[in-house]
C-alpha cells in the first residue's frame, strides 16, 4: 500500500530539524516543522536555571504552549513527530500538537534526538495522551534516521 506520509517535527537548536529533513527525503514525505508561537530564547532553553521557561513547563504537566499556525494532518495516514529529549521526555508542545489534531487511525511514529537519554519516556507519556493513534514503536535517532525511517513507515 502506498502510504500518504508526513513527517513533523519540533526542533529547538536544529539537530531534530536535520534528522526530520533526512527521514522526509528517505521514506518521501512531506515536512512541517512545528512552530511555537513564542519561540525559546537562549535563556528559555537553559536547564541549569530552575526558573527557566523550560525548566517550568517540564515540571508543569497541564502546559501546552501554543503553536504558531494550525498543521492539517487529515490527507496523511502516516504521521512522524519528532523532537528533543526535554528532562527525560518530550516538549510541552508535542502534547498540545497530540492533542490539537485527530490522530484516530492514523499511524504516528516518533522520533527524538537528544545528548544520551533514550525515547521510552517520551513515548510511553504520548502514547498515554493520545490513546487512539496506531502507534508504531519509535526510535532515537543520535546516529542516522534514513534506513529505519523506510522501514518504520512500510
Ligand atoms: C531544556 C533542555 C532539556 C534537555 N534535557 C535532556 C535530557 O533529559 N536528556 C538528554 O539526553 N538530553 C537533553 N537535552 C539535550 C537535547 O535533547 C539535545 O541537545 C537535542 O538533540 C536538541 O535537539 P534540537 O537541536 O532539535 O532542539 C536537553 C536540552 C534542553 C534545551
Amino acid at each position: 500500500m502506498q502510504h500518504k506520509i508526513l513527517v513533523t517535527y519540533f526542533s529547538a537548536s536544529g539537530v531534530t530539524a536535520r534528522a526530520a529533513k533526512e527521514i522526509a527525503s528517505s521514506v518521501g514525505a512531506d515536512i512541517q516543522e512545528i512552530v511555537p508561537a513564542a519561540p525559546y530564547s537562549a535563556a528559555d532553553l537553559n536547564w541549569m536555571d530552575k526558573s527557566s521557561r523550560t525548566t517550568k513547563e517540564s515540571k508543569d504537566e497541564t502546559c501546552r504552549p501554543p503553536i504558531a499556525a494550525d498543521i492539517d494532518i487529515k490527507p496523511y495516514d502516516t504521521i512522524f513527530i519528532g523532537f528533543p529529549v526535554w528532562w527525560y521526555k518530550e516538549p510541552a508542545i508535542i502534547d498540545t500538537f497530540l492533542e490539537s489534531a485527530n490522530f484516530a487511525g492514523k499511524r504516528v511514529i516518533p522520533f527524538a534526538t537528544s545528548g544520551g537519554s533514550g525515547i521510552d519516556g517520551a513515548e510511553k507519556r504520548m502514547k498515554k495522551l493520545c490513546p487512539s493513534a496506531d502507534w508504531v514503536k519509535g526510535k532515537l535517532v543520535n546516529h542516522g534516521a534514513g534506513a529505519w525511517a523506510k522501514g518504520a513507515a512500510e
